[in-house]
């Protein structure tokens, strides 16, 4: 049979087959090619957590609905448009978690963890979900990377999440970065702002979209990070929220800020920066990278969450980063993931005799932590060398009728072609000493 009818008839088949099923819109699959990627994010992040010291946290995926309505806020989109419901048979109301902060502070109730020490790092990664209208850095299921710090407000706690934030960024290469930081004030000052802010755009009311009229009854701060034209407008001369802190909060953004400048960080006053998220108390923070218009990260303290959640009042900071959108940016940036070896070994059989005999072959290699791969479902030794090869084995092991009866096996090295007989029982041996 010609090559070319060959091509012809597996094309026609290729036609044929209808694809069925596709993964939900704006939900991905992460194909073999880009796990280096996922897998450098996480190694880095669990380097990170280590030499800070944060623990790791691991949560349910599905979270009562009240715990995201409580502490992410009813008027949020994300709670508004953004959750995935489910119910159980016992009629609980669940959702797919959209973020990561609010379950951890759940966990954190639920097991006591304040009879730890405090402050409690603790760091976690795995699956968010968010019904967002799918474009470029934004999906219906993203990955997160996070690390929060449980029990404390000192302001210096606040400067090291950032610090760590910049270290995690750094250590994927992504450096040049861009953090923007403002403080948002606490339920009093809040308040205060919230009414001059009302009082500045009564009046133009009517020149604001849609979204931001609705803001304007129930969370007027939305109005300062609206992207619409119009609204930009008037964002220029509107009231700044660090204008109105109290006292005490204006002493803790100036720490902060001090601790930043001690440790060398440089950052943006974003005043207009407020978080989608109504958890948020004092400190927030986004990191941005020059290449990417969206946010890599974002984060910030969230005093009151623990009592949002009807706890004690336990404060705490925290940020997390979407590995998709980190991803993307080393992709722009051309770094890599990290390195997958490539297998030493290529176990090649021929015939009955030595297929049979290869399973023991694989596991003396496996039980030696040798690397290898085989087409064992293959029986031509043309056909299994052109596979070796692809894969950058460095030697091929070919067991044949001969070897089998002999007890040897030939090892050939992949890069000279040169080929010895070995005696089967000193294979690993002879392995071991060429690496
Ligand atoms: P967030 O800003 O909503 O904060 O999300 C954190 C990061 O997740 C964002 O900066 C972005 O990189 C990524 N992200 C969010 N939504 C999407 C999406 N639809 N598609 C792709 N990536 C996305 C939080 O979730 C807070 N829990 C952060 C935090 C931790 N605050 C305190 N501790």
């Amino acid at each position: 049979m010609s090559k070319s009818f060959n091509r012809k008839k597996s094309a026609k088949i290729k036609k044929k087959v209808k694809i069925l099923f596709q993964s939900p819109k704006g939900m991905h699959d992460i194909l073999p090619n880009n796990q280096p990627f996922f897998l450098k994010i996480r190694q880095v992040g669990e380097k990170i957590a280590d030499i800070y010291s944060f623990s790791k946290i691991d949560t349910p995926i599905l979270e009562q609905k009240a715990i995201f309505e409580r502490a992410v806020g009813e008027a949020t989109d994300i709670v508004q448009k953004q959750m995935f419901a489910t119910k159980s048979r016992g009629d609980d109301q669940l959702v797919l978690r959209p973020e990561g902060t609010a379950p951890i502070m759940r966990a954190y109730l639920q097991h006591s963890l304040g009879h730890l020490s405090q402050p409690l790092k603790l760091f976690y990664e795995g699956p968010m979900f968010r019904y967002e209208q799918p474009q470029a850095g934004r999906f219906r299921q993203h990955y997160q990377i996070g690390f929060e710090i449980i029990g404390t407000n000192d302001p210096i706690y606040d400067a090291q999440i950032i610090l760590l934030a910049t270290n995690f960024l750094e250590e994927l290469k992504i450096k040049k970065m861009n953090i923007q930081i403002n403080s948002i004030g606490c339920n009093i000052c809040r308040q205060k702002y919230k009414r001059r802010l009302l009082a500045y755009y009564e009046n133009k009311q009517n020149e604001l979209c849609a979204d931001c009229r609705k803001r304007l009854s129930i969370n007027p701060l939305r109005i300062l990070d609206c992207k619409n034209q119009h609204c930009e407008i008037f964002k220029k001369d509107a009231p700044i929220i660090l204008d109105n802190l109290c006292p005490s909060c204006k002493t803790h953004f100036r720490s902060v800020l001090e601790y930043l400048d001690e440790a060398s960080l440089t950052y943006v006053l974003n005043f207009h920066l407020v978080r989608g998220l109504d958890y948020y108390n004092r400190t927030v923070f986004e990191l941005f990278s020059d290449e990417f218009d969206f946010a890599l990260g974002g984060g910030g303290r969230y005093d009151y969450l623990s009592q949002m959640l009807g706890g004690p009042k336990i404060p705490a900071v925290g940020v997390s980063f979407g590995i998709e959108r980190l991803v993307e940016v080393m992709k722009i940036k051309n770094i890599e993931g990290i390195t997958i070896k490539k297998p030493k070994v290529f176990l090649i059989q021929l015939g009955n005799q030595a297929k049979k005999k290869s399973i023991k072959i694989l596991k003396e290699l496996y039980n030696a932590g040798i690397k290898t791969t085989e087409a064992l479902d293959k029986d031509s030794l043309r056909v299994q060398l052109k596979v070796a090869d692809k894969n950058g084995a460095n030697f091929a092991l070919i067991l044949g009728q001969r070897e089998v009866l002999d007890d040897t096996i030939i090892l050939r090295d992949m890069e000279t072609g040169a080929q010895e007989n070995i005696a089967i029982d000193k294979i690993i041996d002879e392995i071991k000493k060429r690496a």
